[in-house]
């Protein structure tokens, strides 16, 4: 557990970057500072590791207050990983990582064999390990950087916007990556990130600081959502509340699920025709996965895979009512596709029966 009890931080040149905060991150969950540039993120997060010292107030560590201890045994037991990775631009991939644990006096061979593990765990090829940092991408080197304050097996993580030199795209499968890891290994972690949609995706809790360096609201993500607690909140966490609230809601159930008839690629237009439902046939593979969506009267022949639109998105059925709902709108035939854990056909629903069993969902009282 790390936590702040009425922790400010004025600079010498009289700007207050942190004002009075309390705050407390759990212990093995993932708690996420958000908040405007120059809302007193970074500031926040050094003063943990003694990198920058409270003007006055607290910091805790399981119950030990941190200005007692020593900055150098406090840091090892903190992982830190920086904005844009800062790793030694002389050293190798593999000598990144294992830089701490040689400095507590792990051998370098053990260390690098632990190393090499953890760069695979990130999801970097081992063949990286001995490349230089200025010869991987943006994103990689993100990844290195993680990778090494994960090296040391601390019990606490501080992570400065770890996500944020690369796309969306690259970006959503780091967050990915990370979740899946942090359900592994249960970390005590405080990221920061001024990505209100990074903060809800990744956050057990979300703590939203406004300029000035206060704290405007610290709850669920999907509190946030439902219930802001001022404007400020409100303005920054932003439009489609009352959508994006739906990526919090599971589906459990709760939705009529309709059997769909399916055909092979290969079937006949006659047969297209006859398991068509409306202008529109799902189209499977030998073991029920979808392929797409197909036009019987456009066929002439066989269907073939020049028949398919691809433009529906399947719904695991154990995922959350905003997928369910985007299946529905992405399908051409207005039927979204669901499927189980394996991504074979269960059914397809509508948006009117999602939006039925959302209507019947008391989410918005019960989402405290
Ligand atoms: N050494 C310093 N001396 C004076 N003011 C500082 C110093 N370091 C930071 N500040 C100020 O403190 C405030 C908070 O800075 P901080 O770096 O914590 O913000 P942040 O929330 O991390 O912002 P960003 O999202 O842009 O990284 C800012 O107004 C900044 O200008
Ligand atoms: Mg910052």
């Amino acid at each position: 557990m790390i936590k702040f009890e009425n922790v400010t931080k004025a600079y010498p040149d009289g700007t207050v970057a942190v004002d009075g905060l309390n705050l407390e991150a759990p212990t093995g969950k993932l708690t996420i500072l958000v908040g405007p540039s120059g809302c007193g993120k970074t500031t926040s997060l050094r003063m943990i590791n003694r990198l920058i010292e409270p003007t006055s107030g607290t910091i805790y560590l399981d119950d030990q207050p941190t200005s007692g201890m020593d900055a150098a045994l406090l840091r090892r037991r903190i992982g830190y990983v920086i904005q844009h990775a800062g790793l030694f631009p002389h050293k190798t991939i593999v000598d990144n990582v294992a830089t701490m644990p040689v400095l507590l006096g792990e051998s370098r061979q053990k260390a690098r064999i632990k190393a090499l593990e953890l760069i695979e765990r990130v999801g970097l090829p081992a063949s990286f390990a001995k490349r230089y940092p200025w010869q991987l991408s943006g994103g990689q080197q993100q990844r290195v950087g993680v990778a090494r304050a994960l090296a040391s097996d601390p019990a606490f993580m501080l992570m400065d916007e770890p996500f944020s030199a690369v796309d969306p795209v690259v970006r959503g499968q780091l967050q990915d990556e990370f979740l899946r890891l942090q359900r592994e290994i249960g970390k005590t972690i405080i990221m920061v990130t001024h990505d209100i949609d990074e903060a809800l995706k990744l956050g057990d809790q979300v703590a939203v600081m406004r300029v000035g360096g206060k704290l405007a609201q610290m709850a669920s993500p999907s509190e946030l959502l439902t219930s802001p607690a001022d404007e400020f909140v409100a303005d920054f966490v932003g439009r489609d509340r009352g959508y994006r609230s739906l990526g919090f809601t599971k589906t459990a159930g709760a939705v009529a699920i309709g059997e769909e008839a399916v055909i092979q690629l290969g079937a006949s237009a006659d047969e297209a025709r006859a398991k068509a439902s409306g202008a529109w046939v799902l189209v499977v593979d030998g073991s029920r996965k979808p392929l797409g969506w197909a036009q019987p009267e456009l066929v002439r022949g066989e269907v073939t895979r020049e028949h398919l639109n691809l433009s529906g998105i399947p719904a695991v059925v154990s995922g959350t009512m905003r997928q369910l709902l985007d299946a529905a709108l992405s399908s051409p035939s207005r039927r979204g596709v669901v499927v189980d854990e394996n991504g074979e056909l269960i059914g397809t629903v509508t948006a009117t029966d999602v939006v039925k069993a959302i209507e019947a969902e008391p989410h918005l009282e019960t989402a405290r």
